[in-house]
């Protein structure tokens, strides 16, 4: 049955690229002030940042990164990307936003979010060495939405050109997801907003938030995520304010 009201509202957002030419701190902070006041009409807000939080990992990036959510209201969860592992910026990471895998409940929902990057190489990767931990989190939480989030996507994604970073253990993520009753998968790195379906799993990539390096004619987005019974629905808002629900699917919820 489907029903009018949101049970659940997860604000996701995913390479920011702070440091990269165009763009800009206070367009970043414009947006984070935005989702605070609209998180006030919300059931039980989250904001999800999937990676490329920075340009190069610089020390400079993430303390301004860190500076525009520093005091944020709502709960966040953070992993990082490609481009925060450069230049060692795992490590800078850490200081800044503690571990770079994070494990959140909440009444609703249970999220494993995965950092899926390695230093200085732009490929996706989980492990196995993550898979029993993965699997023991999602069999405590079978009461809940299921989700996995990380950077890199585990399926091509169109318009974004040739393939060559899909996390390169996606066969056996998708396996042990499907084998968990996940829900959904939360990423990134591709630049544009994608919605596939794989068996009952929602796969979801939000898009770039404040990149240049768009793709075609698709602009710069982040991605409500509107979860009800029995369905959820993803609403992209551009940096201009323009919104439209960009995909809807059911869960098994
Ligand atoms: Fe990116
Ligand atoms: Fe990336």
């Amino acid at each position: 049955m489907l029903m009018s009201e949101p049970i659940k509202t997860i604000f996701h957002m995913s390479d920011i690229h702070i440091g990269e030419a165009g763009v800009r701190a206070e367009d970043f902070r414009n947006i984070l002030d935005y989702i605070e006041r609209k998180a006030k009409d919300v059931p039980i807000p989250l904001l999800l940042i999937t990676g490329d939080l920075t340009s190069d990992g610089l020390p400079e990036e993430f303390e301004t990164f860190h500076d525009a959510i520093d005091g944020l209201s709502i709960p966040t969860i953070i992993v990082p990307g490609n481009h925060d592992e450069r230049n060692y910026g795992a490590s800078r990471f850490e200081e800044f936003f503690g571990s770079r895998f994070k494990r959140f409940e909440d009444e609703i929902v249970a999220i494993y979010a995965a950092d899926s990057a390695e230093p200085d190489n732009d490929a996706g990767h989980v492990g196995r060495a993550m898979y029993n931990e993965i699997e023991d989190f999602f069999a405590e939480a079978q009461d809940k939405v299921r989700i996995f989030a990380l950077h890199h996507h585990l399926v091509p994604v169109p318009h974004t050109g040739r393939e060559y970073n899909v996390v390169e253990d996606s066969g056996d993520v998708l396996g042990l997801l499907t084998e968990c009753n996940c829900h959904m998968v939360l990423n990134g790195h591709r630049h544009v907003p994608w919605m596939w379906r794989l068996n009952d799993m929602i796969l979801y990539n939000t898009g770039t938030l404040l990149s240049r390096r768009i793709r075609g004619a698709i602009t710069q987005v982040h991605t409500r995520i509107n979860i009800y019974p029995g369905k959820v629905e993803f609403v992209i808002r551009d940096k201009l304010g323009s919104e439209n629900t960009f995909a809807e699917s059911t869960i098994d919820y």
